[in-house]
């Protein structure tokens, strides 16, 4: 298991067009030191999810360069990469009908033979992180053997954390974590990414559409509008004037949309 810390992330003049023409990223370039906890935030269309997708590989980015922990992210590195991040997903990416033992191990199954994975045979001292993470995340115990679709999207989302945490990835990367969660569970599921990540050190890179959350979890704060960056600094930087500036009238609509 891993214990380095967290992760440098560097985009150096980042760009993604589409083929349909659609260009997503325009000239990206940012250095996000190591155990940052930072927040994406930008309407909805300005590139959040493109850029979290081109770090794991999930897009190809049409020009720039992508370095972690100064390993550029290439096709012939990626399998290496993809070990050291953790992933959080917006509709949790469980495994409803298998057990939340078994979905909480299947974040350790880049470290697991085949063989093991196939039978089912996963080292004692990883089922022992799977219950000390799901201690960690809120969890009992009696939770363990209980099927995935039998929980609360809460507890989903715990099951999910726990998972992406397996490894103690140096990066965690998490595309609107509570996207489907009320305010106060969305506050709990910050939290607790933000203590798990700080319990390793790992760097976080979280896109949300809260302007709230973000200034009350981040430690730095991008903002993104039509690919590019249009804020980059400290949460008490971004001023209401600002957030108007980045939102436009579409902070007026996506506010109307939030069930307060
Ligand atoms: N596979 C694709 N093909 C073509 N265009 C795409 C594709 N994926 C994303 N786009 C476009 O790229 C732009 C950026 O999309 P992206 O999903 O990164 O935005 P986002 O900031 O994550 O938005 P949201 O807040 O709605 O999740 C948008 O114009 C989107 O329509
Ligand atoms: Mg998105």
């Amino acid at each position: 298991m891993r214990s380095d810390g967290g992760a440098r992330v560097i985009f150096d003049n980042l760009s993604k067009a589409f083929p349909d023409g659609t260009q997503a990223l325009s000239s990206v370039s940012l250095h996000i030191e190591a155990g940052t906890f930072c927040v994406l935030l930008g309407p909805s269309g300005s590139g959040k999810s493109t850029l979290l997708r081109c770090i794991n590989g999930l897009e190809t980015p049409s020009d720039g360069h992508i370095y972690i922990n100064d390993v550029e992210v290439l096709p012939t590195t990626l399998k290496d990469l993809r070990r050291g991040i953790g992933t959080v997903h917006q509709h949790f990416g469980l495994v409803n009908r298998d057990t939340v033992a078994n979905n909480v191990l299947a974040g350790a199954l880049p470290e697991t033979s085949t063989w093991r994975a196939i039978l089912g045979w996963f080292p004692r001292k990883l089922q022992e992180r799977v219950a000390s993470l799901l201690q960690s995340a809120g969890l009992e115990p009696s939770q363990l053997n209980r099927r995935v679709s039998e929980l609360s999207g809460g507890q989903q989302q715990r099951v999910g954390i726990a998972r992406a945490f397996m490894l103690s990835p140096p990066l965690i990367l998490a595309d609107e974590p509570i996207a489907s969660l009320d305010p106060k569970l969305s506050h709990e599921i910050l939290s607790l990414i933000a203590r798990q990540a700080a319990t390793v050190g790992a760097t976080v890179l979280c896109s949300l559409h809260q302007v709230d959350l973000a200034k009350a979890f981040a430690d730095r704060i991008i903002a993104l509008d039509q690919g590019r960056v249009v804020f980059d600094g400290a949460p008490q930087d971004l001023t209401e004037e600002k957030v108007a500036q980045i939102y436009g009238s579409k902070a007026l609509e996506h506010d109307k949309a939030i069930p307060s």
